[in-house]
Order: structure tokens, then C-alpha cells, then sequence
């Protein structure tokens, strides 16, 4: 693994890779086990978009490695003034042996693996969020014991979450059933990729039915970073893709939920589900940490389990 830019670039064996080297940091770090792979590497950190858990995950997941995880603010830099890619990442490159974005684009994300010579992390694009599906992933196998053959529902917005779901969802063998609005439908080529999985995947419009025996359901915000100025819009198109009361009746009876958060109560989850299984839900922030420690450790550490 060279990059770490979208699922659809990994082999099943990789994901599992990078859900068995989390797993073990956790383990080290739980158990005071010394887990410092990164010692004397620094990582950029860039941020065009807000972020709470991905930030603060990586910083101290940086740290945790022994290494040093540089906080960017994109706006700050001359990135933000026009200064082309190709010029940052060749500078970074000589500074850095490792860089994160968090940005609009998936191609800048791309432009910056093509040009540079460090390994690249996607921190989220408005196409996909890959370092939050996971952790998703590893919450999931924590508390079901596997991956294969369960089945996940995703209901809210075809956006990044939703396309690194399904990728990660049906290459580590699990069912997916994604329910969206007509007029928000995941991403096309990552439609297309679902199709070849036959009837592991469904896409459809209705929570209730798409629910039915689901293990796990995820949702999402209405409205992404980036998409304010349709939120009113949103709020109207988005009604009723909630996980409620009839949709958890619906799936199985152990059934995990998943929110990579930030929540909005009352639109795409409601309160009550969202503390029911509020302990579902910070594991799964809890595993961004690891999830982040495993994809930088792959990518520029010296591990050894
Ligand atoms: N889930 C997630 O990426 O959170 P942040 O936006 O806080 O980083
Ligand atoms: N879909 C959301 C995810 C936030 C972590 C967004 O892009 O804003």
C-alpha cells in the first residue's frame, strides 16, 4: 500500500491488514505495551474543512507512535493563494514523510500522491471518508466478532460516507443495502463496483424495507461540509431517511448503530436511538484513533506485531 486515497484502491487483504495492525496498537496501548513505529517521523496534517475527531485522532495518534503530527490549517497556507499542487507536495515531500488532507476534491487528493513523494492519507473528500469506514470496519468486528456475511443498511445522503461504506462494506464480505433519495445516490462508479457483487448489494429508497434483518445501520448528516447553502433544501428531500423507532424494529435484534458523527438529533437519527446506542457510536470515534495509527504505521512505520 503506497497511498491510502480510497478503499477501492486496497485489496480485501489490505483492509484486513489494516483492521488486525489497529487492533493490535489498541491492544498495545491499552496493555502499556511501547507501540512507538513512527518514531522520528513527522506527518502533515491539512485541513481545508472543519474537523473535531480526525484532527485530534491523528495528533495524538501521531504522538502515541512517537512521532509528530503537524497541524495545517489549509487557509493559512499559500495553497489557499493558488500556489499549484505540484509545488506544495514537492516541499512537503522534503519535510514530511507523511501527509493527511482533508479537502474538496478527490483529484487534489490524487494530484498530491502523483506529485509528491510521501505517502498520502485521505482525512475525507467530498467523495469519499475511507479512514472513518475503518474504523467503522474494526468497531463492527469488534462487537460482532466478524465482518462477513453481516448486513449493514445505509440510510441518508449517497455521499462520502455512504461510498466508502459500501466499498468497505462488500470487500471485507459483508451485505450492503444503501437507501437514498432518487436524486442522491451514491457515486456512479462506486454503483457500478457494487453491481458486480450480485445480490450482496441493493440500493432503494425505503428505510423500513431496506432495514429488514440488517446487523448493522449507519447513517450520516443530511447536510455534508461544503453543502450549506442547500440545507433548507436538504431538510426537505432528506424526510423521513431517519434511523427511528420502526427502523430499528425492523432490523435484527442485536442490531449496531453507526454514526461517524457529528449527529444532528431529530433529522438523520433521532435522540432516543442515538443514546441507545450511544456506546456503539464512541467506540467507533474511540477507533479513529487506532484505525489512524494503523493506516499511518502501514504507510511510513517500522512495524512489527
Ligand atoms: N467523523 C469525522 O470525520 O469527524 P470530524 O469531522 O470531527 O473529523
Ligand atoms: N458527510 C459528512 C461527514 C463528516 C465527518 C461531511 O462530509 O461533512
Amino acid at each position: 500500500m503506497e497511498h491510502f486515497l480510497k478503499l477501492g484502491d486496497l485489496s480485501t487483504e489490505e483492509i484486513y491488514g489494516l483492521l488486525d495492525i489497529a487492533a493490535d496498537l489498541k491492544y498495545k496501548l491499552k496493555n502499556g505495551v511501547p507501540h512507538r513505529y513512527l518514531e522520528g517521523k513527522s506527518v502533515a496534517l491539512v485541513f481545508e474543512k472543519a474537523s473535531t475527531r480526525t484532527r485530534t485522532s491523528f495528533e495524538v495518534g501521531a504522538y502515541q507512535l512517537g512521532g509528530y503530527g503537524a497541524f495545517i490549517n489549509g487557509k493559512d497556507t499559500q495553497i489557499a493563494r493558488g500556489e499549484p499542487v505540484q509545488d506544495t507536495i514537492r516541499v512537503l515531500s522534503r519535510y514530511f514523510d507523511c501527509l493527511m488532507i482533508r479537502t474538496f476534491k478527490q483529484s487534489f487528493v490524487e494530484d498530491l500522491a502523483k506529485y509528491g513523494t510521501i505517502p498520502i492519507i485521505n482525512g475525507l473528500t467530498d467523495y469519499c471518508h475511507p479512514t472513518q469506514v475503518i474504523a467503522d470496519l474494526l468497531t463492527i468486528r469488534e462487537r460482532k466478532g466478524r465482518l462477513e456475511d453481516l448486513k449493514m443498511c445505509y440510510i441518508g445522503d449517497g455521499n462520502n460516507m455512504a461510498n466508502s461504506l459500501i466499498v468497505g462494506a462488500l470487500k471485507t464480505g459483508m451485505k450492503m443495502t444503501a437507501v437514498c433519495p432518487d436524486d442522491y445516490r451514491p457515486a456512479d462508479d462506486v454503483l457500478s463496483f457494487a453491481k458486480g457483487f450480485g445480490d450482496r448489494f441493493e440500493l432503494c429508497t425505503e428505510p423500513v424495507y431496506g432495514a429488514e434483518k440488517a446487523d448493522v445501520l449507519v447513517t450520516d448528516v443530511w447536510t455534508s461540509m461544503g453543502e450549506e447553502a442547500e440545507t433548507e433544501k436538504r431538510k426537505i428531500a432528506f424526510k423521513g431517511y431517519q434511523i427511528n423507532d420502526k427502523v430499528i424494529d425492523a432490523a435484527n435484534k442485536d442490531v449496531m448503530v453507526q454514526h461517524c458523527l457529528p449527529a444532528h438529533r431529530g433529522e438523520e437519527i433521532t435522540a432516543e436511538v442515538f443514546e441507545a446506542h450511544a456506546d456503539e457510536i464512541f467506540d467507533e470515534a474511540e477507533n479513529r484513533l487506532h484505525a489512524h495509527k494503523a493506516i499511518m504505521t502501514a504507510l511510513c512505520g517500522n512495524y512489527v506485531k
